[in-house]
């Protein structure tokens, strides 16, 4: 059996797509965050497209979220130079010939259900992921749920390929063989049937109004998300998971939540309130007992194959560039706070 790779070849912020946050909390100006290891500012143009550029301004490094928007463009506030969409430097005041030669790194960013995300990298190398053969327009998501945790990123998503956890930590008992392939080249995908076989309380309301049984998706898109469908026999789950790499230790794991989308705005309120309620119910306790694992190529079996194979996926996703990686102070395990 091919062993898992050395941690050094693990990407440390891979080449994908990452949620800045909600589209609302841009309506009062440009806002920055610290995200995979630098400083990133978000705007939405007057025009309504999303931008996600390097924060640090070209010209002395002020922080662009601390400026405002003018038309299409971020005006810095320091000296007031402007960046267009694409990253190019506008207007230099004290300077207009200089302008055309002043960069700013520009990020492909895509507007989503009320949510910014943006592709950590020149290019997108596949589109945002939605579940298959179906239009995002037909669905509703929730806020996500932001959850953290004390371990790599890539132990969170490597959780997909974990067939023992899912008994052991989520009360799923495998159905036959689970089936790995690759729907695209940035795609890994895992289809396994469970039995519901828990007695916590959304366990027992799962067998009695939708089914004991569940036929699971998960799609892994370059690291990042994980696009999930669960078809239990009256109904189907959809959520997507967003991974935030913080350092080498700490990452966070945002979940959206979706539902068909409904005429009735209160359907729509309620179906997500439930649907978030039992996708809390399911992953917020797996992130207790994920705080302080480390990966352990050397202690992985036979038995961990599928995880192996991941990890082997993993290895070879394109690294986005890295800045200097900044250590955080670990945050509550369940704080609801992006947005
Ligand atoms: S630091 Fe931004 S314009 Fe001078
Ligand atoms: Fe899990």
């Amino acid at each position: 059996m091919a062993p898992a790779p050395a941690v050094e070849r693990l990407p440390v912020f891979p080449a994908s797509w990452y949620l800045f946050g909600a589209t609302r909390s841009l309506s009062h100006g440009p806002v920055s965050r610290d995200l995979l290891g630098k400083r990133l500012v978000a705007y939405v143009t007057a025009s309504g497209k999303p931008v996600v550029l390097d924060a640090r301004c070209a010209h002395l490094g002020a922080d662009l979220g601390e400026g405002c928007v003018v038309g299409d463009d971020i005006q810095c506030a320091f000296h007031h130079w402007k960046y267009g969409p694409d990253g190019r430097c506008t207007l230099v005041p004290a300077k207009p010939q200089a302008a055309p030669s002043v960069r700013q790194r520009a990020y492909p960013a895509v507007e989503r259900h009320g949510q910014v995300f943006f592709f950590n990298g020149a290019q997108p190398l596949f589109p945002l992921p939605f579940f298959a053969d179906a239009e995002p327009a037909d669905y509703v998501a929730s806020k996500p749920l932001h959850l953290v945790a004390d371990c790599p990123w890539h132990l969170v998503n490597a959780n997909s390929f974990d067939a023992q956890h899912f008994q052991a930590g989520h009360d799923r008992r495998p159905v036959g063989e689970p089936v790995v392939d690759c729907p695209h080249p940035f795609a890994r995908r895992i289809r396994v049937t469970f039995e519901v076989t828990g007695d916590s309380v959304f366990d027992r309301l799962l067998r009695r109004f939708v089914g004991g049984r569940v036929d699971v998706t998960m799609t892994n898109w370059g690291g990042s998300i994980v696009v999930v469908t669960g078809d239990f026999p009256r109904t189907r789950s959809t959520l997507m998971t967003f991974i935030e790499p913080l350092d080498a230790e700490h990452c966070v794991q945002n979940v959206l939540v979706f539902a068909r989308r409904s005429r009735l705005p209160f359907v729509n309120a309620s179906r997500l309130w439930l649907r978030r309620l039992f996708t809390r119910g399911f992953m917020a306790p797996e992130f207790a007992t994920l705080a302080g694992i480390r990966y352990n190529p050397g202690g992985l079996l036979d038995s961990d194959r599928l995880m192996i194979d991941f990890y082997r996926w993993i290895a070879q996703l394109p690294q986005a560039p890295v800045a200097q990686a900044r250590s955080v102070e670990p945050r509550p395990l369940c704080e609801e706070t992006l947005s």
